[in-house]
């Protein structure tokens, strides 16, 4: 079976980089969830959240995650806050290898300091402050996924290569 490589993790730690040369290299589909929720929602994230609210959102992840998970061959690069439903880890797990991308709270402030469409920082006028709270909050989902790659000061196409060995070695 062409398992598919499921990318998790907190916002910024270059999932969708890392998706993207893994494809490549590959020559598989790549999948951005988040690009996906929008063309089919006709409207950014943000605007996602701020006419329909998080929990609309968040269905909509869900429904894609059941779809993918039942499609092998993929790269797939998902939303930070995937991991909030275990449901979808569980799914992911059957038909792919998840690997969770990992990063110190500063280099994901360092990484998403210009960025305006990520909701969920966008409301704390704190950047920081609010990176760390999600982090905090998060870190026993992120954790309790086995494979896992660190980002701090390396390119995505190193963080790739190592996500590919660990594919490799768990792929059969
Ligand atoms: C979210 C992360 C975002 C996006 C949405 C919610 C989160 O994706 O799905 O803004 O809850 O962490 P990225 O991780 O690609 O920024």
């Amino acid at each position: 079976m062409d398992k598919n490589i499921v990318l998790v993790g907190f916002m910024g730690t270059g999932k969708s980089a890392v998706g993207h040369i893994l494809a490549h290299k590959l020559n598989r589909e790549f999948v951005d969830m988040d690009i996906v929720i929008e063309a089919r929602a006709g409207k950014p994230i943000s605007a996602i959240f701020a006419d329909d609210g998080e929990p609309a959102f968040r269905a909509q992840e869900r429904a894609l995650v059941q779809e993918l998970s039942a499609r092998t061959g993929q790269i797939i690069a998902t939303g930070g806050g995937v991991v909030l439903n275990p449901d979808n880890v569980t799914d992911f797990s059957r038909t792919g290898v998840v690997v969770c991308l990992r990063a110190q709270p500063e280099t994901i402030l360092d990484r998403v300091a210009h960025d305006s469409h990520r909701p969920l920082l966008e409301s704390d006028p704190d950047k920081a402050a609010a990176i760390r709270e999600l982090l905090a909050h998060r870190k026993p989902l992120y954790e309790a996924i086995p494979l896992h790659v660190d980002t701090d000061h390396r390119t995505a196409r190193e963080v790739a290569e190592e996500v590919l060995a660990l594919y490799l070695g768990q792929a059969n």
